[in-house]
């Protein structure tokens, strides 16, 4: 025996690090176990952050190439590719190490290895035997594949290829109108690429409100991204001068195909558990490879999960909280998350977000409620900043007024969401929001009038 920890987590993203570091806190013996040389996880290596930094970077020039000159601005704007991954992996690497730091301060010793669980108490990394009273599993999500398209990742990409491109496609196919697509699909388009996105649904972004979908799907065909919803991908082949993508109807039938030079496989991520010993140590798991848990704890007492590994969105934010609640209750505290106040956003121009029950999850579980909506065209700083598209829309209980979801398409719509979020946490109703003074002129007045026209006395014009 070469050590004996109180936990050992296996994976360095989001729902590992923000275990280990308030383990650290909490004055536990704690030890991070990371295949990757980087910590992070999907999240900031290949994930939330390197997505942003490409969004960021490519949402100013295409507002520099189409606004500027509406609002009295001069000079041409370009890109160099090169450079502009460059700067995305110089801020990948910036919080890569700050999570290094993190670990350092808070006293967690960050192992370089495979973590394989041999029982309860043991963890082999790379041939080396670990001793521990509990072990934390949070090793995350891979994508999901599909049958005939072979992930290459220079012409058939995941979200990893499609972030390290060499060069802009001139024609890229999309498989899948969820979150990735839509946001990387942004990217390309917005430097040349002509973007098809095909999506098995007859709409995108499956489980968001309907009527943000509707404006989402208005706003994307403006943008020049075409669709082919109602339709399955069943094969990619080489032609002449790329890819030849065939698809047919969801339904089936109805075969088309369509040229591409880049394939994005983006149909969702799975469980990743390969090779770390659940069966032999007795962590049961659904059929489709998520861990069963209940507050964070397996089948097997001693053993934790966390994150994308197991059941529910599978975002940075909900494995983070879920690996600091483990890491609490692993000390003998109150670990918590509220399932129901678990913000979504989609980074695209404009932002998309969501928290809470969408009308439609309303109207099926019989609850009564009132809504509240609002459009940014009447908004006096989204007006200033030629922000306009999009509208707050607020649910609020028909009885008590508490508001049950709020649902955003917008720009700024992922930093206006939190004000939801926190009306929600503590329960308020829409009158509480409706009633707080926002500050004039800003789009959270948006946020604000929504709430007031859930009771019908939105003033704005
Ligand atoms: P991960 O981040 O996947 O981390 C798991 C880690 O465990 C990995 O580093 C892996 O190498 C390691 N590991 C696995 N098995 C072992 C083992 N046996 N031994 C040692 N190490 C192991 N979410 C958001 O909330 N916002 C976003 O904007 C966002 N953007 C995204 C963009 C893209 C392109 C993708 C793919 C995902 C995005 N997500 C986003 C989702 C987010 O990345 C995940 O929800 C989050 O990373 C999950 O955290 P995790 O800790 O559960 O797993
Ligand atoms: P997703 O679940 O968001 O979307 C997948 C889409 O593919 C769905 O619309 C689905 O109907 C469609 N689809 C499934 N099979 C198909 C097929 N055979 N042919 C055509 N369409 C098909 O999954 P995505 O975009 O891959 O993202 C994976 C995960 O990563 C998501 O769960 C998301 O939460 C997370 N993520 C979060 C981000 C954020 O929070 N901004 C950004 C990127 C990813």
């Amino acid at each position: 025996m070469s050590d004996t920890y109180d936990i050992i987590i296996i994976g360095g993203g989001p729902g590992g690090y923000n275990c280990a570091i308030r383990a650290g806190q909490l004055g536990l013996k704690v030890a991070c176990v990371e295949t990757r040389k980087t910590l992070g996880g999907t999240c900031l290596n290949v994930g939330c952050i390197p997505s942003k930094a490409l969004l960021h970077s490519t949402e100013m020039l295409e507002t520099a190439q189409q606004d500027f000159e509406g609002m009295g601005l001069t000079g041409e704007v370009g890109f160099d590719l090169k450079k502009m991954m460059a700067a995305k992996e110089k801020t990948v690497e910036g919080l890569t190490s700050g999570i290094e730091y993190l670990f350092n301060k808070n006293k967690v010793e960050h192992i370089t290895g495979f973590g394989k669980i041999v029982d309860a108490t043991t963890v082999d990394v790379d041939g080396k035997t670990l001793k521990t009273k509990n072990i934390v599993i949070a090793t995350g999500s891979e994508v999901a594949t599909l049958p005939g398209v072979d992930i290459n990742e220079t012409t058939i990409v995941s979200s990893t290829g499609a972030l390290e491109l060499s060069k802009v496609p001139g024609k890229l196919l999309v498989i899948g109108g969820g979150v990735i697509g839509l946001e990387l699909g942004s990217v390309w388009r917005r430097l040349g690429s002509e973007v098809t996105v095909v999506e098995y649904l007859d709409h995108i972004m499956p489980g968001m409100d309907n009527e943000v979908q509707k404006q989402a799907l208005r706003i994307f065909k403006k943008q020049k991204v075409k669709f082919e919803l109602s339709r399955k991908v069943t094969g990619v082949t080489k032609s002449k001068g790329g890819l030849k993508v065939a698809t047919e109807a969801s339904a089936g039938g109805k075969p088309k195909d369509i040229d591409a030079d880049v394939v994005l496989v983006c149909i969702g991520r799975r469980p990743f558990t390969n090779n770390l010993g659940l069966d032999a140590a007795g962590v049961k798991t659904d059929k489709r490879g998520f861990i069963e848990t209940d507050h964070y704890k397996t089948s097997v007492p001693g053993i934790w999960a966390v994150g994308d590994c197991t059941h529910g969105p599978m975002l940075a934010h909900k494995a983070e909280d879920e690996g600091v609640a483990a890491a609490e209750l692993i000390a003998g505290k109150a670990g918590h998350v509220n399932y129901d106040v678990i913000p979504g956003v989609v980074y695209t121009a404009p932002e998309i977000a969501s928290v809470g029950k969408t009308e439609e999850e309303l109207k099926e579980a019989g609850i009564p409620y009132k809504k509240g909506k609002f459009p940014f065209t009447a908004n006096s700083r989204a007006r200033a900043n030629h922000q306009t598209d999009g509208f707050v829309k607020i649910l609020a209980h028909a009885e008590t007024d508490e508001i049950l979801g709020g649902h955003i398409i917008g720009a700024n719509a992922g930093d206006l969401i939190a004000e939801l979020c926190v009306a929600m946490e503590f329960r308020a109703s829409s009158e509480d929001v409706a009633r707080t003074c926002h500050a004039h002129p800003t789009i959270t007045e948006a946020v604000r009038q929504a709430a007031m026209d859930v009771e019908g006395w939105t003033m704005q014009m």
